[in-house]
Formats: structure tokens, C-alpha cells, sequence
């Protein structure tokens, strides 16, 4: 999909500069799963879709002996992202400009392993070939590695107007819950490939999975 890098420029150009104050009070779970990625000292994690990098400066800040690496399609949100690391003084984040679907730890960020911890945080339902980016990130995660990812759910536990309400207003942005993704990813736990732990939060508004591959 050659026009994502185009159509996430387009989207972000002028939204990267209200972005962190304005997403705050509805990207719910960020900060929880931040909270429980348990980075340890050493280790090597890419978040995909890293946006102005709020969560990456959040972890480096947190964990200053780990590495984190960065990917986004559009080249105006990395801007942004870039200065704010820079401004951070924090020298542990990498940012490429790349595509979910379309990365590698060697091609894209030059390393000779595959990451500890790969996530998405409100970036798989901007993506139409989720499947393929899910399959993507686990190829780039070493064994015992972890896939995790915060996003909205089905909001089947709040008020059938608020559901209809928050997904027309998410439709405007280009964002949806894909129907097939959760039972994508219970295929793969039931075929050995991962672990799967899933946790609906605030009454299924979101989710947060974690895929953890075999050793
Ligand atoms: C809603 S923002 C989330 C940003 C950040 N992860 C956060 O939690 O604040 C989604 C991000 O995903 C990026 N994105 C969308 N489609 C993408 C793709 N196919 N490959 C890589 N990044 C993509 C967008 O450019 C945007 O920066």
C-alpha cells in the first residue's frame, strides 16, 4: 500500500501539533500498558505506528539502560517525534519512517537480532492489512519475545449510543476495531505460535493483548 505513507502524512501534518494534548482522554490504556510491558535493563524494543513518540520517551525516561526503536508511516508525525526526543535529550530512541506490513530488524534498523518486545498503541485499527503487520512483528520478535497492543475494543459492555456515537466519530480518522483480528490472534494461540493473554478494560472501550512466542 504505497499511499499509507502519503495518506498518514495528509492526516497528521497539522494534527502533530495537538496530538499528546488532545489524545489523552481517549487513547485509554496507554499508561497500563506501559505499566506492565516489564522492559528489563538491555533490552530492545520497537513500538510500530510510534506517532510523536509519547510512549517511547515515556519508556526510555523509565528503563535508561534498554533500547527503543520507533517506526511510522508518515514522516511529519517523526518530526515531530524527533524533536521531542531531541528536546528529552534521551539518545536510546531510534525513529525510521516505515510500514507495519513492510519492516525488518535488519533492513529498517540495521540489527543483527530480532527485538525483546515489539508493540502497537492505537495504531493496528488505522492499519487495513493488520494481519499481515501482525505477521510481520512476530517474524521480527525473537523467540520468548513478546507482541503486545493496546486498542479500541467492540464497547459492547457500555451504551449502544455511545458505541454508535465513538465508532462513527472513529470512522472520520480512519479507525475501526477489525472484526477478525481477536480470532486471529486465538488461531495462533491454538496453533502454538504465541501465548495469548487478552484484557478488555473500561467496559471492552479497549483492550490490551499480549502475544508472547515460544522459546
Ligand atoms: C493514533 S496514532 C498512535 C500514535 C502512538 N502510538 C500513541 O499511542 O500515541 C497511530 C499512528 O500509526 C501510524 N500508522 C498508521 N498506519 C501505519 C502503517 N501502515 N505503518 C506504520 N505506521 C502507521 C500513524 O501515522 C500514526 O502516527
Amino acid at each position: 500500500m504505497p499511499d499509507a505513507f502519503e495518506n498518514m502524512d495528509r492526516m497528521y501534518r497539522l494534527q502533530r501539533y495537538f496530538y499528546d494534548t488532545t489524545r489523552k482522554y481517549y487513547l485509554l490504556g496507554r499508561d497500563q500498558l506501559l505499566n506492565e510491558m516489564n522492559v528489563r535493563s538491555g533490552e530492545r524494543v520497537l513500538e510500530v505506528g510510534c506517532g510523536t513518540a509519547r510512549n517511547l520517551i515515556i519508556l526510555a525516561r523509565r528503563h535508561p539502560d534498554a533500547h527503543f526503536y520507533g517506526l511510522d508511516a508518515s514522516a511529519a508525525m517523526l518530526e515531530t517525534a524527533q524533536a521531542k526526543t531531541d528536546n528529552a535529550g534521551l539518545k536510546s530512541i531510534t525513529l525510521k519512517t516505515a510500514l507495519a506490513d513492510d519492516f525488518s530488524f535488519n533492513g529498517t534498523f540495521g540489527r543483527a537480532v530480532p527485538f525483546d518486545k515489539i508493540f502497537f498503541s492505537y495504531s493496528i485499527s488505522m492499519i487495513p492489512p493488520w494481519r499481515e503487520s501482525i505477521d510481520n512483528a512476530l517474524a521480527n520478535l525473537k523467540p520468548g519475545g513478546t507482541l503486545y497492543l493496546v486498542d479500541f475494543y467492540d464497547q459492547k459492555d457500555l451504551p449502544a449510543a455511545f458505541r454508535k456515537l465513538l465508532k462513527w466519530w472513529l470512522r472520520k480518522f480512519h479507525v475501526q476495531f477489525w472484526d477478525g483480528l481477536l480470532p486471529y490472534f486465538s488461531s495462533l494461540d491454538k496453533d502454538g505460535l504465541v501465548r495469548l493473554d487478552l484484557k478488555p478494560l473500561f467496559r471492552r472501550y479497549s483492550f490490551i493483548a499480549s502475544l508472547k512466542k515460544p522459546i
